[in-house]
């Protein structure tokens, strides 16, 4: 059945993908952006470009006005080489922390019958080899401590159905992160991993993000973690990434791990296991380690 979805964070990495797949299902999309370089962007893709400013909740209401859902991807990631700078995150503690709850409060009063809120998959306590699901341990700190309280806001401030979407980290071709950690191991030789060679990493290959917002729309409400299905080690990253840019090992890019960065050097072995049964989304790619390799490949191609 055609829905009307309205996305905040629709110019992003993730929410052109979800744009896209949610066309193609046959739904009526409306994505909101700050700039008319986002309209175009999204006019292009077929979606409705709505301008409007996300801590306004009045205008978030008036844009949200007819949706029967609404998908919230905003995020606001620092470059790669400003991850642990002062103030490299303020904005997208701001998204997370303030506009989450507006958003959920102007999709209650936008009458919307359901409302997808976007996560991280590394709000988990470190698990060394254990499977995580998403009754585990969460332990939220600096970066992540923030995507819990976006979590909070879409649940609580919002009486339809929320689903919270745990994305692993994101690994494409046009991720500005998976750029910068594609040319540190070709021109340095370093690694994007951080902390011990067997720790597990949720991944996630970009395209199937796109999907799993797809398939966020007819599961139940709840959590989810989507991830890659069979979670690679530091090592198997680092190894599959070296061979991609033809080199035989990496090294680490950093000694220590800043107090910022402390979650994503966890061990988190994630299963996703959760939306599979719910609505029998599966990653096609398993980023973590083929996804270096396609991506060499296609700028090779190019
Ligand atoms: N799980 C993960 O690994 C993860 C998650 C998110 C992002 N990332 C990475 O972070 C990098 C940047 O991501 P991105 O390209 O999606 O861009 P981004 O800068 O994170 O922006 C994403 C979306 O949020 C909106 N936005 C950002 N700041 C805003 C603000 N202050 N007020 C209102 N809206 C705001 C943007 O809308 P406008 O159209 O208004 O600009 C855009 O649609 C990429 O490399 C990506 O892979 C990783």
């Amino acid at each position: 059945m055609t829905k009307h979805i309205v996305i905040t964070g629709a110019t992003g990495v993730v929410g052109r993908r979800a744009v896209g797949e949610l066309l193609a299902a046959g739904h009526r999309v409306a994505g909101v952006t700050r700039s008319a370089r986002g309209a175009r962007l999204l006019e292009g893709l077929g979606a409705r470009a709505v301008e409007a400013d996300v801590f306004d909740a009045a205008a978030l209401a008036g844009a949200f006005a007819g949706a029967d859902a609404v998908v919230n991807l905003l995020t606001h990631i620092p470059p790669a080489d400003r991850m642990g700078a002062p103030g490299a995150w303020d904005e997208n503690d701001r998204l997370r922390r303030e506009a989450s709850a507006v958003v959920a409060r102007a999709a209650q009063e936008a009458g919307a019958e359901r409302l997808v809120q976007e996560s991280l998959a590394f709000v988990y306590a470190d698990g060394g080899d254990a499977w995580l699901d998403e009754d585990a341990r969460v332990d939220g700190r600096s970066t992540t401590s923030t995507a819990l309280i976006a979590e909070a806001n879409a649940t609580e401030r919002f009486a339809g159905d929320t689903v919270v979407l745990r994305f692993g980290y994101f690994i494409g071709p046009d991720s500005a992160l998976t750029q910068a950690d594609v040319e540190n191991a070709r021109r340095a030789g370093t690694s994007p991993s951080l902390g011990r060679r067997d720790a597990y990493r949720p991944t996630l290959w970009l395209d199937d993000a796109g999907t799993a917002v797809v398939a966020a729309l007819r599961a139940p409400a709840g959590v989810y973690n989507v991830a890659d299905e069979d979670p690679p080690t530091r090592a198997e990253i680092d190894a599959a990434l070296a061979a991609a840019v033809g080199r035989d090992a990496l090294r680490p890019a950093m000694d220590d791990v800043p107090a910022v960065l402390e979650p994503v050097a966890r061990s988190q072995r994630i299963t996703s296991r959760r939306l599979h049964e719910a609505t029998a989304w599966a990653p096609r790619v398993r980023g973590g380690t083929d996804g270096w390799r396609l991506i060499v490949e296609e700028r090779r191609a190019a």
